[in-house]
């Protein structure tokens, strides 16, 4: 039976880690996966949650079964971190492995109760998203996003496209720090986006991955909620990996705005039952770090604090690489790297001028010439610099 499987094709941006680790030569740069490293190259445990691990460590007497669901102090933490005011006669909220998770868990959801819905992602988007939803069967339809000649949104197709989805397929938005462009919608295009959503009845899936790694946590999720508040049914997918730095410990959450309590009921009945059907019980360990800080004042203001200095540390290298790369190419044609927000930037090079990045400077970035901002520093901004205007880029 086995031997009936064929080979999958590598991910794009997890291959990249292999590749680098593969490669000997001395100071080699890793733009590749989205993970954030600091000046010394170390992805750090943040220090809330060190604390917070201990104090769970020591008032834990038990590792029995949470619900299905997850923990309800994690569940009503996070819809206050990402919606701000909870609307909780219309919310149902589970626990997922990961941001991932959440995504998977959303579109199963949405798949059970329209089984004829198209999914419209951005142009480009997360290679998973459209992994994922191939995997799944799902039809698919790209909508324009980003505008390779300015590297800012391409507005106006993105309207003209979004403005075709039906009632009940599903759109699918990142709340804020796009992954793969870095160029994001201003608050008066999301109220674009949102008056469209509503004349089409299309509902609104909305990918948050990097809140607080933007313009600020409640900045960040400044778009969430105006859709949550602005329409009567949105599909939340949230992540704590990167903002709490707890990749390794899968923690996600999958929230679900419905029209009224009755729909609400069916909505968190469907996504608890498909918990059970995935994985039964989600991961623990993560969700209880997360609303151990988040329902402590000096736990949470600390982790505010250190993501504060995570962000200004990425704002720093994007405006440090911008000028660089101005005094380079005597240009401002690289500017849009400081405009850009949240770990990534597409620079819009070709696949050969990566590949040549990699082969010739051992600077590796995903294929479509995303560079992950996190994985500088001031000493290899001036390195990437002069790699990019010897490439030609
Ligand atoms: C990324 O885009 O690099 C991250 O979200 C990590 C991943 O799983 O791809």
């Amino acid at each position: 039976m086995l031997s009936n499987l064929k080979p999958q094709a590598a991910d794009k941006i997890l291959m990249l880690i292999e590749e680098f680790k593969a490669d000997t030569r001395q100071g080699k740069i890793d733009l590749g996966v989205g993970v954030y490293k600091d000046p010394q190259g170390v992805t750090p445990v943040m220090r809330a949650v060190k604390a917070a691990e201990q104090r769970i460590w020591e008032a834990q007497t038990t590792k029995a079964y949470t619900s299905l669901a997850g923990a309800a102090e994690y569940r009503n933490a996070m819809a206050n971190m990402v919606l701000g005011e909870v609307p909780g006669d219309r919310l149902a909220s589970v626990a997922s492995v990961g941001g991932t998770g959440a995504i998977r868990q959303a579109l199963e959801l949405a798949r059970m109760a329209n089984p004829d819905l198209t999914v419209h992602v951005s142009n480009p988007t997360w290679p998973n998203h459209l992994s994922i939803m191939k995997f799944m069967g799902l039809p698919v339809q790209q909508y324009r996003y980003f505008d390779s000649e300015t590297r800012g949104v391409d507005f106006d197709g993105m309207k003209a496209d979004i403005a075709k989805a039906g009632k009940g397929d599903i759109v699918l938005l990142h709340g804020c720090c796009h992954n793969p462009t870095g160029a994001n919608l201003s608050m008066e295009q999301w109220q674009e986006v949102v008056a469209i959503l509503e004349k089409t009845g299309a509902v609104p899936m909305i990918d948050i991955a990097y809140q607080g790694f933007g313009d600020g946590l409640d900045a960040d999720a400044a778009p969430t909620r105006l859709v949550a508040s602005s329409l009567p049914e949105v599909l939340i997918a949230a992540s704590c990996s990167k903002n709490f730095g707890i990749y390794r410990e899968r923690t996600g959450i999958l929230m679900a705005l419905a029209e009224n309590t009755a729909a609400r009921d069916l909505s968190q009945g469907a996504m608890a039952f498909l918990n059970r059907q995935t994985f039964s019980f989600p991961p623990d360990h993560g969700a209880r770090i997360v609303s151990t800080i988040l329902t402590d004042a000096e736990l949470r203001a600390d982790w505010a604090a250190e993501l504060e200095d995570v962000r200004n540390t990425m704002l720093g290298l994007r405006s440090q690489l911008a000028s660089e790369l101005r005094e380079l190419s005597g240009s401002d044609r690289f500017d849009f790297i400081a405009h850009h927000r949240g770990m990534f930037s597409r620079l819009g090079a070709t696949p050969e001028q990566v590949e040549k990045l990699k082969t010739d400077s051992a600077i590796y970035m995903v294929g479509d010439s995303r560079l992950n901002i996190a994985g500088l520093n001031r000493d290899t901004v001036p390195v990437l610099a002069r790699a990019i205007i010897d490439a030609g880029i």
